[in-house]
């Protein structure tokens, strides 16, 4: 949309993460939007303060575990990195957007300095080096490589209402925690779009 310019065919951006949200907005690929269905269907706090950008659903980034191995599994983000998890944990690259922003709600809620203890902490108790996707996180758990991991939720909720090879079947084994209960509460990711920059609106609303 960027190279395209004003010659772009695209009327609305959808993604995910905020950050990419965010990103959209500072590229100037978006406009802003006066919509009563918008503003009268989204809480202001999943809007940008400018309008060029909704979100449209959240959801949650949390832990999972093998019920039969791990009796005690963290309750928390910054437990994931407590040093009785050494070896125990897998997780995808750090350079995938959903731990980007898990790792700045880490800043946000504690500080840059808690963050980069924590991830440091995170990378002591890998049980492998970072690969794969979310569900290869899951599946992980299932092949006995990783007794704790991280992943959006409905990759798990996607295991139950179809067949996903490697997980599906033995999901029994996997339990999860909707973590930071007493604190922050847990990370939700959140997906939305906005209309593109050179959209013609006055034909769609
Ligand atoms: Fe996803």
């Amino acid at each position: 949309m960027s190279a395209e310019g004003a010659n772009s065919p695209a009327d609305i951006l959808l993604t995910v993460d905020t950050s990419r949200l965010a990103r959209a907005k500072d590229a100037g690929i978006l406009q802003p939007i006066e919509s009563a269905v918008l503003e009268n269907n989204i809480p202001s706090y999943l809007q940008d303060e400018d309008n060029q950008w909704f979100g449209f659903s959240q959801r949650a980034r949390i832990i999972f575990y093998d019920k039969a191995d791990v009796a005690n599994p963290p309750r928390t983000y910054l437990e994931l990195a407590d040093p009785a998890y050494k070896g125990l944990v897998c997780i995808r690259s750090s350079t995938n957007t959903y731990n980007q922003t898990l790792l700045a709600s880490i800043v946000t809620h504690h500080s840059a300095e808690k963050a980069k203890e924590w991830a440091t902490g995170m990378v002591a108790n890998m049980a492998r080096a970072p690969q794969g996707g979310d569900t290869d996180q899951l599946r992980g758990i299932i092949s006995g490589e990783c007794e704790i991991s991280v992943a959006n939720s409905y990759y798990f909720a996607r295991s139950i209402r179809k067949e996903v090879k490697g997980l599906s079947a033995d999901r029994d084994m996997i339990g999860w925690i909707f973590p930071s209960q007493n604190a922050e509460g847990a990370h939700m990711n959140r997906s939305g779009g906005g209309v593109a920059a050179h959209a013609q609106t006055a034909t769609m609303l």
